[in-house]
């Protein structure tokens, strides 16, 4: 596998991680994950401005143009010859002695390589289950940190419950999944949480609602409730790896009649239709 260290592309046998990279130590980096379909990098620039905007949130500079990173990730891609998959990349704040606080002149750290992974059709076709879970994380969730330690507790609590994904809920709101967007259907009606430091606001995400405004389908960016959630015609979560994933049941009690629902498969096929 090749991989690319800042700029340059290596074998994956001549890396290493330096022992005080911050990101490391701190978590102090952010991240994306880029989907390949047929050789071809999707959504590009929407991941690599959010990269860009998470940095700058986080005081972080790259030593990288939004242009350069891009033909950097293009190329990895060529050398690897990712048919189908991803491209997981991140910026750490770099390597120094541990402390806090950081030096702004230390060099920041970039890292990507390939993912494999095929599109998950046998359960997008079925559905999946999910639990819901407090949310107890910081409120910079529109931040796409490396620290993921509350996500990944959370997530195997799901996966111990034999449940795909765990649902956020904060004082009573449906914020999202641990690492999806989600969406639920009311009388034909699509709402989603709102774009706020609550929720990280997902390019599928953000397709999806362009893809109802083309399509002139009803949605609402509002909040909702726990119990608005079991209420729920339809629920359905969204992200770069899971496209549009129907959920059937959350915490052992079916949603509306417990099988994959018609507004679920109308955004699905859109945005499969998208992609091409
Ligand atoms: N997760 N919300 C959270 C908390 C996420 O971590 C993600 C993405 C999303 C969906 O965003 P997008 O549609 O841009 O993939 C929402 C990625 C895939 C991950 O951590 O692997």
């Amino acid at each position: 596998m090749k991989v690319l260290i800042n700029k340059e592309i290596i074998d994956r046998e001549d890396t290493s991680v330096d022992i005080e990279d911050r990101g490391y130590q701190f978590g102090d980096g952010v991240y994306e994950v880029v989907r390949i379909y047929e050789g071809e990098v999707y959504e590009l620039d929407g991941h690599v401005e959010r990269l860009f905007r998470s940095a700058k949130e986080i005081d972080l500079t790259l030593q990288y143009t939004i242009e350069e990173l891009k033909e950097n990730i293009e190329k990895l891609v060529a050398e690897n010859n990712v048919l189908d998959g991803g491209i997981y990349f991140q910026v750490t704040r770099g390597i120094a002695p541990r402390k806090h606080n950081y030096d702004r002149s230390v060099k920041s750290h970039l890292v990507a390589y390939p993912l494999y992974f095929t599109r998950p059709e046998e359960k997008q076709k079925t559905g999946v289950t999910a639990i819901t879970v407090e949310d107890l994380r910081w409120l910079r969730c529109d931040i796409k940190s490396l620290n993921l330690l509350y996500n990944v507790m959370m997530k195997q609590k799901a996966n111990d419950n034999e449940a795909f994904e765990g649902i956020f809920i904060r004082d009573g709101v449906v914020t999202e999944g641990t690492s999806t967007n989600l969406f639920i259907v009311k009388d034909g009606v699509y709402k989603t949480h709102p774009v706020n430091n609550m929720i990280l606001n997902g390019i599928t995400r953000q397709r999806i609602l362009e893809l109802f405004k083309e399509n002139n389908l009803n949605v609402e960016e509002v909040e909702f409730t726990k119990a608005e959630l079991f209420e729920a015609d339809e629920v359905f979560i969204t992200s770069t790896t899971s496209e549009v994933m129907p959920i059937y049941e959350i915490d052992d009690k079916k949603i509306g009649n417990g099988q994959v629902g018609e507004k679920t498969k109308e955004i699905y096929d859109l945005l499969i239709d998208y992609i091409g």
